[in-house]
């Protein structure tokens, strides 16, 4: 037999062991029980799918929760009950070989369980998928690239990048926003917690999935497939509006670029750097398709995809040299002078 003080230790040791591991899974999901912002926050759903998927899951939660604690429970009566006690070296413990009815009980219950498992998350896979858009709902195609968001409104004429402008359902009216999503090179996740689910872009395929937000707002969202260097960096927004402010943003999107006379030195930068050969301003002949449209590109709060916010001095560190905000990002440093840096930022910043 062990000595008094060994057993106490390793108890002891056990015990912190516990403790820390349950600190650590604390630790890891209060963000989603805590900020209301909270980018991980799956608890809050504002918007159908994400409504329906919690409800699932949370009866998934429920059912495992009580088979957890029937078995825990179980185990730590048997640890304590059964424990070694002095004088048990002199006697076997009671065998016991086999119980027709426990070994049925144990056979027989979980596949129920299981059954119960599968046909309810079977039900709200086909509901979501199954959703056909409706007259006149607005559906947008959702391109991932390395480490940006394109978005394009086919129907609308618009093409955007790294924010997904929808427009609220509310009670008498159910507008779901329709989207397809692809990817231009490796495979890519669009993730709006509050919204749905995880849909991957995947290459050379299309996925669909639906959101319907109820509460006009900004979510935000991430891309939640490993996709190189910058995967952390390529966030997502998704901006909610009335119904009249939707069709506003419309309006003012189908708008091709302001011309602005005062900034024509930047616009000169502008064309005759490369900067022509990646991005597309409409109205004029820039027509680059691999960075983001720039058309309104004042209308965006994040630069870069969401490495910072759009302002003055965070768009002229972006021209400067590009890879010091986002390292490994397929815009180049042009090696740019000071003064053509100011000029084309004011001209950008005519991109309303
Ligand atoms: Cu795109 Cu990770």
């Amino acid at each position: 037999m062990r000595p008094r003080s060994y057993r106490y230790h390793s108890t002891v040791r056990t015990l912190s062991l516990f403790a820390s591991a349950l600190t650590c899974i604390i630790v890891i999901i209060q963000p989603a029980f805590g900020k209301v912002d909270s980018v991980t926050n799956i608890f809050r759903p504002l918007s159908q799918p994400a409504q329906e998927i919690k409800e699932t899951s949370f009866l998934v939660l429920a059912i495992c929760a009580v088979i957890f604690v029937i078995v825990g429970g179980l185990l730590v009566y048997a640890i304590v009950r059964f424990r070694h006690r002095p004088g048990d070296e002199a006697t076997e413990p009671p065998q016991v070989y086999g119980s027709n009815q426990i070994e049925t009980a144990w056979t027989v219950l979980p596949i129920l369980i299981v059954f119960v498992l599968i046909l309810v998350t079977s039900r709200t896979i086909a509901d979501i998928q199954n959703r056909k858009p409706a007259i006149g709902s607005v559906s947008a195609t959702v391109v991932g690239h390395q480490w940006w968001w394109e978005i394009r409104y086919p129907e609308l004429g618009i093409v955007t990048a790294n924010e997904l402008h929808v427009a609220a359902s509310n009670e008498g009216n159910h507008r779901p926003t329709f989207l397809k999503l692809q990817s231009a090179d490796v495979a890519h996740s669009f993730w709006v917690p509050q919204l749905g689910g995880k849909t991957d872009l995947i290459p050379n395929r299309e996925n669909l999935m639906w959101i319907a937000p109820t509460e006009p707002g900004t979510y935000l969202g991430n891309c939640a497939e490993y996709c190189g260097m910058q995967h952390a960096r390529m966030l997502l927004r998704v901006v909610v509006h009335t119904p009249q402010e939707f069709e506003q943003w419309v309006r003012e999107q189908q708008q091709p670029a302001v011309e602005d006379a005062s900034a024509s030195e930047g616009r000169k930068v502008f064309f005759a750097n490369s900067c022509v050969s990646c991005h597309a301003i409409r109205g004029t002949s820039a027509k680059g398709v691999f960075g983001p449209d720039l058309t309104h590109l004042m209308s965006r709060q994040t630069l870069a995809s969401g490495a910072a916010l759009n302002s003055h001095d965070s768009l002229r560190a972006w021209i400067r040299d590009p890879q010091k905000l986002k390292i490994g990002c397929l815009m180049p440093n042009m090696q740019m002078s000071d003064k053509e840096v100011d000029q084309l930022v004011a001209y950008l910043e005519t991109l309303r």
